[in-house]
């Protein structure tokens, strides 16, 4: 509940409006003294008072009613408390009837938000480097589902491009349709290593694989089929990984798709005067933005990666009439991004302000495995299949008579690798470890699902209470309950900055305020009146929890 407005219009200070009131109210530094306090020194030029007098004039006319318990004027401020059972009672309420729609909204009516996330390259390897943009990006698209906007997640794939020749010529000299078979992606990704180290010995298989993908633009239909074939198989293969991790797209429209739709980009920029020729390619000058070139036609007339996204966010504009469009790619790509928007808006196109990229940082491997240099990838998959093996054999340590236990291992594991890359700042470079996204006890999906195991448990054996009084309010009890009413909030913050790590801590925090709240407390063994609260608050949590990890793309087993 707002309980910021509620004060706020009921404080009469002069000269100020709800709205600023509302901004000023502010945490006071600990709950004992009240929950928002007003600092009343802004007003005693208006006022003429001193400000201790005026918080002790705003405290003596605030109007007592059933939200604030308590008003007491301290220093020049004014602190308010909120009523303890009044507080608990609307927010467990309020979740126990929204359920699995607890801090949804519809802020987002209306809008609709393009997502280009994970945009994996065919006949590349998935490895662990697309796990960020992967697993951020299904966050992101959850979240705007969930605050009502309508989003579009796409799969912007790299299926353009010289290696594709490269692959016919490695493919038809050295590999076979069994061998794909057998070796799906990987095999594939040999094949390609091969074709650089036979390329340095005999030049001419570039040549070869250039006129390969010469062939594949004109249709040539041998060429074409061939490249058919590896998309497929790299499709198969990733989306195996996209459906462990819940992630799902509603367009695949990638690179290749905008073949026919750059001509009008480029006749534009040109009209527009903005195409200047450089060493006989075609470029646009951004140097008065401190910027290098962004090359948009190369010098033998080929599209770069560039002319394909600028072609995209035309396509995309025109298709959803997005209100946002966001690029979940790692910032390495920071330039890139900053050349196109800028390019957008060099164009004249208003919407250029709303292309956002969401920018991420490095993931790396705890023991330095991966490295593309030494042809060495960690493949997305295997990472997770060691998670879930890993996941197997903690739980049949610590409770081997549970049933399911390689179902369970599953959504252990799989969420242990999703909320290892989600739990810090974005930004971050992170070093993903086995042992910390698998530590019961640490800041993880596990610990979490664990909590909500637990709270399950509870449920299980005092039954949901139908219906609850709150009399008496004890300080593990509110602060829990404060967590819970933050989730709507948190939310809210969360896709305003593009942060599910936001999601992830909050999730982390309310379930260690439960665990504490389950080990001071007695829930079961509570008397009458106090026990049906307590496990009203524990369903709340257990469906807040519930909600936050659905949101990450992560499912929560009954048991553990
Ligand atoms: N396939 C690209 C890569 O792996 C990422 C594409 C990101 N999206 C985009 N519209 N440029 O680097």
């Amino acid at each position: 509940m707002d309980f910021k407005r509620h004060i706020a219009a009921r404080v009469r200070a002069e000269g100020l409006t709800e709205e600023e009131i509302a901004a000023m109210l502010a945490a006071p530094p600990t709950s004992e003294m009240g929950d928002f306090a007003l600092p009343c020194f802004r007003l005693a030029k208006t006022m003429r008072k001193a400000p201790a007098l005026i918080a002790e004039q705003l405290a003596a006319n605030y109007p007592a009613d059933e939200i604030v318990s308590e008003v007491s004027a301290v220093n020049g401020y004014v602190n308010f408390k909120i009523d303890r059972a009044f507080w608990a009672r609307q927010t467990v309420q309020k979740v126990l009837a929204e359920r699995e729609r607890y801090g949804a909204s519809d802020e987002g009516k209306g809008k609709t938000v393009c997502i280009d996330y994970s945009s994996v390259n065919i006949a590349k390897p998935f490895h662990i480097g697309h796990l960020s943009t992967t697993v951020l990006g299904s966050a992101l698209y959850k979240l705007h589902r969930f605050l009502g906007y309508t989003p579009v997640g796409i799969n912007h794939l790299g299926d353009y491009g010289t290696q594709f020749g490269k692959l016919i010529v490695a493919y038809t000299r050295w590999g076979s349709a069994k061998l794909l078979e057998e070796g799906g992606l990987r095999a594939l990704n040999e094949l390609y290593v091969r074709f650089h180290a036979e390329a340095e010995k005999d030049e001419s298989l570039n040549d070869e694989a250039r006129a390969q993908f010469k062939k594949i633009e004109q249709g040539d239909p041998d060429a074409v089929a061939l490249f058919e074939k590896f998309k497929e198989l790299t499709l198969r293969e990733v989306g195996k990984v996209y459906d462990l991790l819940d992630v799902h797209f509603d367009s695949w429209a990638g690179e290749s798709f905008y073949n026919d739709k750059m001509q009008p980009v480029v006749d534009e920029l040109r009209e527009k005067g903005l195409l200047i020729e450089s060493e006989g390619a075609q470029v646009v000058d951004l140097e008065q933005y401190g910027m290098p070139p962004c090359i948009i036609l190369r010098s033998d007339g080929a599209s770069l990666y560039a002319t394909r996204d600028i072609a995209a966010a035309c396509y995309r504009k025109q298709t959803y009439d997005f209100y946002k469009c966001l690029y979940v790619v790692a910032y390495q790509q920071n330039l890139h991004f900053r050349q196109v928007f800028k390019v957008l808006e060099l164009m004249g196109k208003p919407w250029a302000k709303d292309l956002v990229h969401v920018a991420y940082g490095m993931v790396s491997l705890e023991d330095g495995a991966m490295s593309t240099r030494k042809g060495k990838v960690v493949y997305l998959e295997d990472v997770i299949a060691k998670c879930v093996e890993k996941a197997l054999s903690i739980i049949a340590e610590k409770n081997p008579s549970l049933e399911n236990k390689e179902e369970i291992a599953k959504t252990v594991g799989v969420g242990a690798v999703i909320f290892g890359a989600l739990y810090n700042n974005k930004i971050k470079d992170i070093t993903f470890s086995y042992d910390k996204v698998l530590n019961f006890e640490g800041e993880t999906s596990c610990y979490v699902q664990y909590t909500c195991a637990r709270a399950a448990s509870v449920l299980a054996k005092g039954g949901n209470a139908a219906s609850f009084e709150v009399g008496q309010v004890c300080p593990q009890e509110f602060e829990l309950v404060k967590k819970l009413d933050e989730f709507p909030a948190t939310l809210h913050d969360a896709l305003e900055k593009y942060e599910p790590c936001f999601i992830a801590r909050y999730a982390v925090d309310l379930a260690q305020l439960f665990n504490k709240f389950y080990f001071d407390c007695s829930i079961l063994g509570a008397e009458e009146g106090r026990r049906e609260f307590r496990l009203a608050l524990t369903e709340a949590t257990l469906i807040a929890l519930g909600n936050a990890l659905g949101l990450l793309g992560i499912g929560v087993p009954e048991k553990m």
